[in-house]
């Protein structure tokens, strides 16, 4: 049976750190200050946002809402990114995804000042995390680097296998477990012998979006397996990528669903905005 690594508990601890530092900052007379624009009416967003500005309201980060209809046009919405750059009170900018069609996404994140992108998703914070310079690193992989260095593992010189090469996951998780001395494979769609590959991974972070797909004979004994997905099995019921009965009996270090990653990206986004308030 393996240890169970508890992603609520390590969120909150993370997010009574931030709260810590923002006591420490607001008593210097900086108030640490997240901006959250959120366009149109997506159900799941509107969910994802009032998440963020709860855990602002926790840690004691101010957050400003900005709520745009659906049928805003691009320039308007970089219009009023380029306001929030300019706005010296605001630490971090923060669009939530994804836009509607008429906004071109990756044009959105290429204005936002690359010093307030607590997501990390620009170029400029991709392209300072891949040269090891410092910069914010996007939240989810952060948050399992996290979980796998507090449970007490140490990823030097670990055989490290990522599945999934998303933008926001699988390429940051690589540069990041790379940056701990890993030694990294990425895994995609293409990949050829997958489950031979997988089963030959200390670590394995499993970002496919394929409900249990991973089961017990592609992970190694004693193997950290880390669950990204958040996908419904055949119940409707929300479940990971990896099969947790059968896995965690072989597993050395395993991260349920719901309660492992999840919690943890809105923790590290508030570590992000702190870390900005800090630099600026
Ligand atoms: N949509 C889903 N996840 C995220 C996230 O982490 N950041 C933003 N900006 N949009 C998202």
């Amino acid at each position: 049976m393996s240890y169970i690594i508890d992603g609520k508990k390590i969120s909150q601890d993370i997010k009574d750190e931030v709260k810590d530092e923002v006591s420490k900052l607001k008593a210097k007379g900086v108030e640490p200050c997240l901006a959250v624009v959120l366009v149109g009416d997506d159900p799941a967003s509107h969910v994802y946002v009032r998440n963020k500005i709860k855990a602002c309201d926790y840690t004691g980060i101010k957050s400003v809402s900005i709520n745009l209809p659906a049928d805003t046009e691009e320039s308007e919405l970089l219009q009023k990114v380029e306001e929030l750059n300019a706005d010296e009170k605001v630490h971090g900018i923060l669009v939530q995804l994804p836009l509607p069609p008429q906004i071109d996404e990756d044009k959105v994140i290429n204005t936002i000042d690359p010093d307030k992108d607590v997501d990390g998703f620009s170029p400029i914070s991709v392209g300072r995390l891949s040269i090891g310079l410092p910069g914010f690193k996007s939240c989810t992989p952060a948050g399992i680097i996290e979980l796998i260095k507090r449970s007490g593992v140490s990823i030097d010189g670990k055989n490290c296998v990522i599945v999934g090469r998303s933008n926001i996951v699988g390429k940051p998780m690589a540069m990041l477990l790379l940056r701990e001395n890993g030694t990294v494979t990425v895994c995609h769609s293409h990949t050829k012998n997958l489950r031979e590959i997988t089963s030959q991974a200390d670590i394995l972070v499993a970002a496919v979006g394929k409900p249990k797909y991973f089961k017990a004979e592609d992970i190694k004994e004693g193997a950290v397996v880390i669950d990204v997905g958040m996908d419904r099995d055949e119940n409707g019921k929300l479940c990971g990528d990896v099969d947790f009965t059968s896995v965690s009996e072989k597993a050395g270090y395993i991260t349920p669903v719901p309660g492992g990653v999840g919690p943890m990206t809105i923790a590290m986004l508030m570590k992000n905005c702190v870390e900005a308030a800090e630099r600026l």
